[in-house]
């Protein structure tokens, strides 16, 4: 496939190859389980691929994604080519042997630090000396992202990378790159910087990852329900726990404000009459090492039926938690192409609402999934 775009950001030419160039920014555990469940499905042809929205996305299917280049701060990563650099520690992604995956060329470069590597994880994660300052990096990276042809960034920085994210929003602005934002540090849901990408017709996606059946989903549906259903919800929580640096890093309060104002709201914004602050606790809540990748949730939902009765519900949830979050993230690179062959920008709203925990513009999951199916078929 090899057309002009009609109305590229910025009026730049761009030629739709049929191929989507991704950028990465953190090689974590998320980018890991991204990278080796595609070469699952290249490997199980016959296996269904589960939990996207559909095999293809205007004409886009889960292997048209080149990775092609990345960023991080972690010693043991950066300078490494990417189908190594997704295996070193502390990253405990396991599916594909690590000789088993192919060989790519792309390479993994310097991120600024900033704000990135957290109190807990600095014992796993030991980040370069870098000789550079922030707009040294920022010159070399718009470099590398001409050079590599990237069209997407996505971002799966550490929870409380606010700084280092808003640096990373800013290469886009600065080199028409489309972003998706998987962390809840506010971009696509901020009113300036939605703004900017508006103004610069440059698509973004985000903020903060939905799982295919995580946490929150399995929250705000039931909360839905028991809102649509009439009753009335007196008090709700939601606890998680995990064994990775993901869970780890959270374990700094300071760093999980905007984790918890993210996690809230996805299930506020279902409810009918929302709850006091004091009657509502989302969060993460713990680290416990044994745990690995799988993520255990327990919710509980208390309220009133006819005649003032009361009834309450409780559900544990045991996921693998990168499994969950990849299998998001390849619709949401797939629609941000999308956004750009079609010269969209700003917010892009449908996929937001449905993939992210934290869009714009909140939906019930129902509508933004036909929100997103009209998006792609260009209605
Ligand atoms: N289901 C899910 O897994 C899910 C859902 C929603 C959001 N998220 C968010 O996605 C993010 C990534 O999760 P993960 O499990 O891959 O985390 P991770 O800890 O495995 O990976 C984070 C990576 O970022 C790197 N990093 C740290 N500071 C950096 C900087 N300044 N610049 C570039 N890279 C830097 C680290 O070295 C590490 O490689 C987290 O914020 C997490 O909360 C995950």
């Amino acid at each position: 496939m090899f057309k002009k775009t009609l109305n590229p950001p910025n009026n730049t030419v761009f030629w739709l190859t049929g191929r989507i160039k991704v950028a990465l920014v953190g090689i974590g555990n998320c980018f890991s389980g991204l990278i080796q469940g595609i070469e699952y499905y290249r490997k199980n042809p016959s296996q269904e691929v589960t939990g996207i929205i559909h095999d293809k996305l205007a004409g886009y299917g889960i292997h048209d994604i080149d990775f092609v280049c990345g960023f991080d701060v972690g010693e043991n990563k950066v300078g490494k080519l990417l189908h190594e650099a997704i295996y070193e520690f502390p990253n405990m992604v396991n599916w594909i042997p690590k000789d088993e995956l192919p060989k790519t060329s792309a390479k993994v470069y310097e991120s600024p630090i900033l704000d990135g590597v957290g109190l807990w994880v600095e014992n796993r994660i030991k980040p370069i000396t870098s000789t550079k300052n922030p707009e040294q990096i920022a010159d070399d990276v718009k470099k590398i992202l001409k050079d590599t042809g990237a069209e997407i960034i996505v971002s799966y920085l550490p929870v409380g990378s606010d700084r280092v994210t808003e640096f990373w929003a800013q290469i886009c602005l600065d080199t028409n790159i489309a972003f998706v934002n998987c962390i809840p540090s506010f971009i696509a849901s901020d009113e300036k910087w939605a703004k900017k990408f508006e103004e610069k017709n440059i698509p973004c996606i985000g903020d903060d990852i939905k799982g295919q059946v995580g946490a929150t989903i399995v929250h705000r549906t039931l909360a839905k329900l028991c809102s649509d259903r009439g009753t009335k919800i007196e008090k709700t929580y939601q606890i998680n726990v995990g064994g990775n640096t993901d869970f780890l890093n959270m374990k700094e309060q300071d760093r999980l404000v905007s984790k918890k104002i993210s996690k809230t709201e996805s299930v506020q914004s279902q409810l009918k009459e929302r709850l006091d602050d004091d009657q509502i606790y989302v969060g993460p809540s713990d680290f416990i090492p044994f745990l690995g990748n799988t993520k255990l949730m327990f919710m509980r939902i208390e309220g009133r039926q006819w005649a003032n009765i009361p009834y309450n519900m409780e559900v544990r949830l045991e996921v693998d938690d990168k499994a969950n979050s990849a299998g998001i993230v390849i619709d949401a690179i797939r629609l941000a192409k999308i956004a750009l062959d079609r010269g969209l920008g700003g917010p892009i709203k449908p996929a937001s609402a449905y993939l992210m925990k934290h869009p714009i513009e909140q939906m019930s999951d129902i509508a933004a999934k036909t929100a997103c199916e009209k998006f792609v078929a260009g209605e």
